[in-house]
């Protein structure tokens, strides 16, 4: 019932001509797949480029992040409207890298979903905890502060269209990935938490990804866990081949 959502998370890679490249190449590969969202998330520069080359395919496009207001003076920013107008379904916010090294905190990461949800995009929320908070016994409670400070105030529908990410510091970019019972167990921890926000029946429609060194070889093992409605890809959705072979991950 609820859609798979595999989505690239580019990160700081790609000029426009290697960004279409890669579209180009993923296109074909991904082309017959019709029961799972496919999300790309170039950065800003090469979004419009992206945009063209996958129109009329079912392959969809992310920011990496975005800026609450939606207009002023705000220099080095960019807009929920701008994004729309380049033709994003989706933003990633509130992505472990930029709360460690760009500030952005539960407060910010609200302030963009509302603004996101408020122009009719997705949110993707990402959440997860470090190594010292999971070896302290701190996981839940990190977890806790993230998704309730992500989604404070949104409306059942709201909450229902966004997208939650639970990526482990620790496993993203090492190769050390969470197992699929870690995974799950956050995840179902995440659901409840979704569940006490609103109802059970709300938490049930929600897509919780997992993300951190996902792979070909440990996608499907991940997918396979009941509460594990997608993945946000890094390194390996850098390649067309890997981040094909993972949104595949049931062939
Ligand atoms: P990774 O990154 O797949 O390279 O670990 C995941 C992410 O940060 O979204």
């Amino acid at each position: 019932m609820r859609t798979p959502i595999i989505a690239g998370n580019w990160k700081l890679n790609n000029t426009i001509s290697e960004a279409v490249s890669l579209t180009t190449a993923l296109k074909p590969l991904v082309a017959g797949c019709r029961d799972v969202e496919i999300i790309v998330a170039p950065p800003f520069t090469a979004l419009a480029s992206v945009s063209s080359t996958i129109a009329g395919s079912n392959i969809r496009l992310a920011a990496q992040d975005v800026y609450s207001e939606d207009s002023g003076a705000f220099t080095g920013e960019v807009s929920v409207p701008m994004l729309k107008d380049v033709g994003c379904g989706y933003v990633i916010i509130g992505h472990s890298e930029r709360r460690q090294y760009f500030g952005e905190t539960n407060e910010s990461v609200n302030q963009k979903v509302k603004a996101v949800l408020g122009h009719g995009l997705k949110p993707i929320i990402c959440v997860g905890e470090q190594l010292e908070d999971r070896e302290s016994g701190q996981t839940e409670a990190v977890i806790e502060s993230h998704v309730t400070g992500g989604i404070a105030g949104l409306s059942a529908t709201d909450l229902a269209s966004s997208v939650i990410a639970y990526e482990p510091i620790w496993a993203i970019g090492t190769g050390k990935t969470a197992t699929p019972e870690q995974a799950q167990e956050v995840h179902a921890f995440i659901r409840g938490l979704l569940a006490a926000a609103h109802s059970a029946e709300v938490a049930s429609q929600i897509r919780i990804q997992y993300g951190g060194s996902v792979k070909p070889e440990n996608a499907s093992a991940l997918m396979a866990q009941p509460d594990v409605d997608g993945a946000l890809v890094g390194g390996a959705s850098l390649e067309a081949e890997s981040f094909a072979q993972i949104v595949k991950f049931d062939q």
